[in-house]
């Protein structure tokens, strides 16, 4: 019988993830998905939204699911994985005890002091008064503020006055703006460096890292803008950092972060994500995902070789083998073609147009806001389309990318992308 796997999530990593497990032999479910996901092979969207977590769990059983793959951080917040494991319907992600490596930056904090696992000096806070002084004592300069729970990547900022440090710190603990996210606020040594995102599978035990990756979080050129949810990614194999501080980072942050959840009696199954600043004093830990990122799952899928599937519930079954894991080598690039108005206020509804255009092996358009209605693809979210291209370098792969991108290929109306993913790195 056909193996039946649900997938939760309607971005561009989950459409990516179905693009990589879609077969002949498997039937794929998308809670809710969006307007391509269902067009893989044997795909369906079904319409209930990842944080309904007992809708899923009732689905799972309704639709006889194998497997359960979580794209993102809220539900594993929730304990979509433990509501899952009680039903006896296996599935990828961490528990919402280990997911607190995410979903409390206080807690990773606590947790990395504990373990030695490099990172900024960090204070956390409750009361205006204190983070002020603090923040005035430190210099804005100097520090990064953030809340401490989920905030879809709206959560941190790095200010650039006086003025935007302390409205930030108004924002969080006064106007409460973040609600229960907000109530305690982490101020935080403000590094410099190039910033890598390290992606990991692991059992509980074993510790299997994916090829590094960068992410664009501003939205313009430059990296000028406002942060977003990710505005790009690439990932090159060979990596473009040497054997020795890919080394340095299995050692010093992804293997003691497995070990010391293990020892904690939380172990960590799922993917592990170090978001990472490379700094003269060695990488550095600048937050925990505990989830595929987005957009870097992109270009890893495009360039993941083995069986994903198997690998993936190798991470749940404790049976991981760094054979789970292997790359073709060349590059992968995503280009994010986000919506008017995207990150603060995304517009949606207007109609894709170009699709079509897009005829070659080597090029994988990833759906993240879109909706098909009376035959016409629209926009539907902030993120839209994450073009996704393969190369032998990250020089072809760029090109390749761009080269569907414009008025007289994929394009909307007030579509936002950067020229320089892949192109310009830092
Ligand atoms: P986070 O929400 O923690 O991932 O932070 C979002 C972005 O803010 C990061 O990708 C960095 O560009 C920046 N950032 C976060 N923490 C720091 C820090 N301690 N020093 C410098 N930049 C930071
Ligand atoms: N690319 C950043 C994230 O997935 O959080």
């Amino acid at each position: 019988m056909a193996e039946r796997i649900l997938i939760t999530g309607s971005g561009g990593r989950e459409h990516a993830l179905g693009w990589k497990l879609q077969s002949f032999d498997r039937e794929l479910f998308f809670t809710p998905g969006n307007a391509e996901t269902c067009q893989l092979e044997n795909a369906k969207n079904m319409g209930v939204q990842p944080t309904e977590v007992e809708k899923i769990a009732d689905l799972a059983k309704d639709e006889h699911i194998d497997y359960v793959i979580v794209g993102p951080e809220e539900p594993l917040g929730l304990g979509i994985i433990d509501t899952l494991t009680s039903c006896n319907i296996p599935s990828f992600g961490p528990t919402s005890v280990a997911a607190r490596l995410e979903t409390s930056k206080a807690w990773a904090i606590d947790f990395m002091l504990g373990q030695h696992i490099p990172h900024p000096t960090t204070h956390t806070f409750q009361e205006i008064d204190e983070a002020t002084l603090h923040v005035t004592n430190r210099g804005w300069k100097h520090v990064v503020i953030k809340v401490d729970g989920l905030a879809a990547g709206k959560g941190s900022v790095v200010p650039s006055s006086e003025k935007e440090a302390q409205d930030a710190l108004i924002r969080m603990l006064v106007k409460k703006e973040f609600g229960k996210a907000g109530e305690t606020v982490l101020v935080q040594e403000r590094l410099t460096g190039e910033e890598l995102s390290a992606l990991a599978f692991s059992d509980g035990q074993t510790v299997v890292p994916l090829l590094v990756a960068q992410d664009y979080k501003r939205l313009k050129d430059n990296d000028e803008g406002p942060n977003t949810g990710g505005m790009g990614s690439f990932a090159t194999n060979p990596p473009l950092v040497s054997k020795e501080l890919l080394q340095k980072i299995h050692t010093t942050i992804l293997q003691p972060t497995v070990d010391g959840m293990r020892e904690a009696g939380t172990p960590f199954k799922g993917v592990l994500y170090a978001g990472l600043m490379l700094t003269k004093g060695g990488p550095k830990v600048l937050e925990y995902n505990v989830r595929f990122g987005d957009p870097e799952t992109q270009p890893l899928m495009m360039l993941f070789s083995r069986n994903l599937l198997f690998a993936l519930q190798a991470c749940s079954q404790g049976t991981l083998h760094k054979d789970h894991v292997g790359f073709r080598r060349g590059s992968a690039v995503c280009v994010v073609l986000a919506s008017e108005g995207y990150p603060e206020n995304p517009k949606k509804g207007a109609i894709i147009r170009g699709l079509e255009k897009v005829d070659d092996p080597n090029i994988q358009v990833f759906h993240a806001g879109t909706i098909f209605k009376r035959g016409k693809y629209k926009v539907n979210g902030g993120r839209v389309l994450g073009i996704t291209a393969f190369g032998a370098t990250l020089q072809d792969a760029a090109k390749k990318a761009y080269s569907v991108i414009g008025k007289h290929a994929i394009h909307f109306k007030g579509m936002q992308y950067r020229t320089d993913i892949g192109i310009k790195y830092r």
